[in-house]
């Protein structure tokens, strides 16, 4: 799981251990957060390591720990992601850095982890085989969000999905969800006119609660034994209104 401590993946760890998964928590900066999160888990046998996603000599080396302690991965979720607010008509805002950074971290980030753990992935004894969940983004069909590009790079990504779909099968499935606006920490700490315009334009008249989220991965994980290449949306309807 990469971006473990974030505002989903938190809950998405919290949910699969609950479910009986042994869950390997991955941060790049927030190590003592992931710690404390692996602690507070259900269950025993969880770890929390470094997973930073641009990285890929740690990546193989994430591999190399986990295939120790594990020996193989059955549910991979590329949750890590980083955007940042510019206005969609600020062209010059949208610095050559920005881009960089969201691109190599929303879809190089997803596919390097995959690469980093095919291996182990294929190795996965449940049924239906090795899994990866890509978390992507309304934002990817609605070409609306926090910047340009952040939409751009989820497009990309549910892309990657179906390229890696094709590719990984019969052992491994690939499938994005694709979450609506969530109503994490930092979402609540928003402006609240802001927060209610969001909600009421969405049909289910709210945004989604991060354990809706978590649920749909783990459904999409455990249940859907026969679904890959495609995307789940948990967004309340939202492209409809
Ligand atoms: N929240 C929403 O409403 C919403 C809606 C649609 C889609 N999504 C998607 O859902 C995912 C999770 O969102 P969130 O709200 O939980 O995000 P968040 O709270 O901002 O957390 C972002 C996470 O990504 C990790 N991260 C960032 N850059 C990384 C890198 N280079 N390598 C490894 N980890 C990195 C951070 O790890 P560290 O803290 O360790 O640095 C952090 O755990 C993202 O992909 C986002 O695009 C979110």
């Amino acid at each position: 799981m990469t971006g473990a401590t974030g505002g989903l993946g938190a809950q998405i760890c919290c949910t699969f251990a609950d479910a009986g998964y042994l869950v390997a928590a991955g941060y790049r900066s927030s190590a003592d957060a992931a710690r404390a999160l692996v602690e507070s888990l259900p269950g025993s046998g969880h770890c929390a390591l470094a997973a930073p996603v641009t990285d890929s000599a740690a990546l193989a080396r994430l591999a190399a720990d986990l295939e120790a302690r594990y020996e193989r991965c059955d549910v991979l979720v590329n949750c890590a992601g980083t955007t940042r607010f510019v206005p969609h008509e600020n062209l010059d805002g949208l610095d050559d850095a920005l881009i960089d950074d969201v691109l190599a971290t929303n879809v190089r980030g997803p596919f390097a982890m995959v690469r980093a753990l095919q291996s182990l992935l294929s190795r996965s004894c449940r049924p239906g085989g090795g899994v990866v969940i890509n978390i992507s983004s309304i934002a990817a069909q609605t070409a609306t969000g926090s910047n340009v590009m952040y939409c751009a790079s989820k497009a990309a990504l549910d892309n990657l999905t179906k390229s890696l779909a094709r590719a990984l099968a019969p052992r491994i499935r690939v499938v994005s969800v694709s979450p609506g606006l969530a109503d994490t920490e930092f979402v609540k700490s928003m402006d609240v006119a802001w927060r209610d315009e969001q909600a009421s334009r969405t049909p289910l008249g709210r945004l989604a609660q991060p354990d809706e989220i978590a649920q749909a991965v783990l459904a999409a994980a455990r249940d859907l034994r026969f679904t890959t290449g495609c995307v789940l949306p948990v967004d309340g309807g939202r492209p409809l209104k």
